[in-house]
């Protein structure tokens, strides 16, 4: 078959019998396509519930098969034997990586380099199209106000404009730039994920309710699933959680309402793994008939892993003949999802006949793209006495159990293989002679105690060969011969991902007593941490002369941070989240309401002011912040006018000035405050960024427009629209930088 027009797939819908149809609304695993049989393998069509008269040839997508041999196979069976001839689709979790391993995408959206992003993403859709995947569930643009949840490493943070950039860069990224619907060879599909709030679980509790305001959920939850949208994602997925109250995955006011109404978006909605059986535990729907109702008539198109589907739609649709075309729309709309990637033309696309990669997998032109964005992805947050870079002739003691550890993909990373992983030991062999690099593991990386608790992970976690107190003395010993400790440390990454909640997100405890330990021998001490997400660091941070928040950095992070500790790169990432200081300000984000009685406002003990009795309202580092090895001033804000109109936006620009001696990148960050509306706004809302290279004593200019579409929000009417009135325009190094300021005015 060859490339179809829209009449053609129409009567391809047409042609089909009800169970075809349905059929190309499921999505299994491979398991059932043996490669040494030539039948389905019946067990996992028994344990999934499959009713026994239903041809598994008549599926419409697999999942998480990432073997091109075995995707050539189960395509070319399915080919043969299903009497339609629907090319299957190929749709995995390739988060952050194939092969090459980028950083985590919260460390990525740490770098606020778009370009970089793009780039990696599409680096990233070149390495799964040569492996014969056509869908990728990614990008996850669930913005989250609470480290506590796992799945935080995966998002692009706290800020809705921030992850709104991330999640349209990521879209062009992997789909490239899509003409006539086509995705180009070398790209994939992309699948915008999960609609909706997913990252606001209560109490950072996985797979918890979520409660939020239409308002909230439309202000700050909602835009970044349009930018992935906008940008053409041919898919959505839907979230496990409640919202208010409904299921999102059967909830017709989000699916229906939101989703294809208001965001006019046509391309597939696919359940969240298992979701639609999961709406009965819920307490959602009755049974699995129920279920299969509430969620196909939400316009979920694809029930991802159950039969549900498969064996209780048939009877729906007969019962109900009016769901004709609702079933048909849903097909129509896989069906143009094959398409748009070519498969009817090439089911085979990507894979060579051979079932062999073109080499392109882990190739140096992509290492060096996953090393760029590396370096750009690793926040510096403390630096005293300029203690980084490390010195020439320095002697270095590397210690900690990240020294050579190379499990620092994230959880998310299941094609990658550590062995690729450059260790940080690896990277700073580079710079450093066997004489001034001793190297000591230190402490456990995590309390044996606690293993258990990692249920299936725990056999991946490595029993510890020494005891503590023997890995302690020999990191003594290495440390007092040394000019400086590099202190390696972090969360293991079975601490972060999905089902990775903590309530007490902080390093592990025999880290703690290692940074204690070291804090005491007076000497420099270089923290990198490696992790998930942000940690309370508020105990350990006075300990530590400098702090190096390499998150997990993917395959080429001991380069990365090899570059940057040795002063190679100077840092220049900043946080896309607010670290606080203690779990009880959870959840924390610099974008909250002004309250009617702000601390700041209030004389220093004055009691009845928004503030805790025992704890500050600021954060230990906040969002937008992250230090390099030169400094920047910024001056002279000049503003084209005062008065901003519909027709008239108005450029504002400052003076960047470089007063260090190195070249740097900075990140220049605009943030408005609306001063009275009809809703209250935000203390300050990031509105644009530019991340600029400036070169030691000079200085920049640094400009941005700022239009009346900027000025929006939703209003309690429902309107989304902009109000006229006075607004403060910051322009700052940081959420809690006072900045440089200007009032201007938006007049009707
Ligand atoms: C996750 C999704 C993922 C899906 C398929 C689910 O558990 O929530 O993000 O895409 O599994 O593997």
């Amino acid at each position: 078959m060859k490339k179809m027009n829209e009449q053609q797939l129409i009567r391809l819908v047409e042609s089909l019998t009800l169970e075809e149809k349905i059929g190309q609304l499921m999505q299994l695993t491979a398991e059932f396509f043996d490669q040494n049989s030539k039948t389905v393998e019946i067990g996992p069509l028994k344990k999934l519930g499959l009713e026994n008269d239903f041809d598994i040839n008549n599926v419409g997508s697999i999942l998480n098969t990432t073997n091109p041999n075995d995707i050539r196979f189960i395509q070319q069976k399915t080919l043969e034997q299903s009497r339609h001839k629907i090319p299957l689709l190929f749709m995995a979790d390739i988060i952050y990586g194939m092969k090459t391993i980028l950083p985590i995408p919260l460390a990525q959206v740490s770098s606020w380099n778009m370009k970089e992003i793009k780039e990696s993403a599409k680096m990233m859709a070149a390495e799964c199209y040569e492996m014969g995947i056509h869908v990728t569930f990614s990008p996850m643009v669930d913005i989250v106000r609470d480290p506590r949840w796992g799945r935080v490493m995966e998002s692009p943070g706290e800020d809705t404009y921030l992850a709104s950039r991330y999640a349209k860069a990521m879209v062009e990224g992997i789909q490239g730039s899509v003409e006539e619907q086509q995705i180009p060879d070398s790209h994939i599909a992309a699948c915008v994920k999960h609609f909706a709030a997913y990252g606001a679980p209560s109490a950072g509790r996985e797979y918890n309710t979520v409660e939020l305001s239409e308002h909230t959920l439309r202000e700050f939850y909602l835009p970044s699933y349009y930018a992935a949208i906008q940008a053409g994602a041919k898919l959505v997925m839907t979230a496990f959680n409640t919202i208010n109250g409904i299921p999102a995955t059967g909830n017709q006011w989000l699916n229906r309402g939101i989703l294809r109404d208001e965001f006019d978006f046509n391309g597939v909605l696919i359940s969240d793994y298992a979701a639609v059986e999961e709406l009965i535990v819920h307490g959602y729907a009755e049974d699995k008939t129920d279920a299969a109702k509430k969620a196909f008539l939400s316009g979920v198109d694809i029930d991802m892993k159950t039969a549900v589907y498969a064996n209780e739609l048939p009877k729906l649709i007969e019962e109900n003949p009016e769901l004709h075309p609702l079933l048909d729309t849903a097909v129509l709309r896989v069906l143009n999802l094959k398409n748009d990637l070519g498969l009817f033309d090439d089911p085979y696309r990507g894979i060579t006949s051979t079932g062999k990669t073109m080499n392109k997998l882990l190739s140096n032109v992509h290492q060096e793209t996953a090393l760029r964005l590396a370096e750009e992805s690793i926040v510096l947050l403390k630096n005293d006495h300029d203690q980084l870079p490390i010195k020439e002739k320095e002697r270095v003691a590397l210690i900690g159990p990240y020294a050579k550890e190379s499990s620092t993909l994230g959880f998310w990373a299941i094609t990658g293989d550590e062995k690729d992983t450059v260790t940080l030991e690896k990277g700073l062999k580079k710079y450093l002679s066997p004489d001034d690099l001793k190297v000591a593991r230190g402490s456990f990386l995590l309390d044996p105690e606690t293993i258990e608790s990692y249920d299936k992970y725990s056999k991946d976690i490595p029993a510890e060969k020494r005891p503590m107190n023997k890995l302690m003395d020999e990191a003594i010993q290495i440390a007092e011969n040394s000019d400086k400790i590099i202190l390696a440390v972090g969360e293991s990454v079975y601490q972060s991902g999905e089902g990775g909640s903590r309530v007490n997100p902080t390093l592990p405890e025999p880290q703690v007593e290692l940074i204690h330990k070291m804090s005491q021998l007076d000497k420099p001490i270089i923290l990198v941490v490696y992790s998930g997400r942000p940690l309370i660091l508020t105990d350990i941070e006075s300990k530590v002369d400098a702090i190096l928040y390499a998150w997990f950095p993917g395959t080429m992070g001991g380069d990365a941070l090899a570059n940057l500790l040795m002063g190679e790169v100077s840092p220049s990432g900043k946080l896309p989240m607010t670290f606080p200081r203690s779990v009880g300000q959870i959840p924390m984000h610099y974008n909250e309401f002004a309250t009617g009685r702000p601390r700041s406002l209030a004389p220093e003990k004055y009691r009845f002011a928004s503030k805790y009795l025992d704890e500050s309202n600021l954060p230990l580092y906040s969002f937008g912040y992250g230090l390099s090895y030169t400094s920047f001033v910024y001056h002279s804000l000049k503003v084209s006018s005062a008065i901003i109109k519909d027709d008239r936006p108005i450029e504002i620009s400052i003076m960047l000035e470089n007063t260090g001696n190195r070249e740097g990148k900075e990140i220049v960050q605009l943030y408005i405050c609306d001063v009275a509306a009809s809703v209250v706004r935000p203390i300050k809302e990031l509105k644009d960024f530019k991340k600029v290279t400036v070169a030691s004593k000079t200085t920049k200019e640094v400009t941005f427009k700022l239009t009346e579409e900027q000025l929006r929000f939703h209003q309690s009417s429902g309107r989304y629209s902009s109000e006229p009135g006075k607004f403060i325009v910051t322009i700052a190094a940081n959420s809690t930088d006072e900045g440089l300021k200007t009032t201007i005015i938006y007049e009707k």
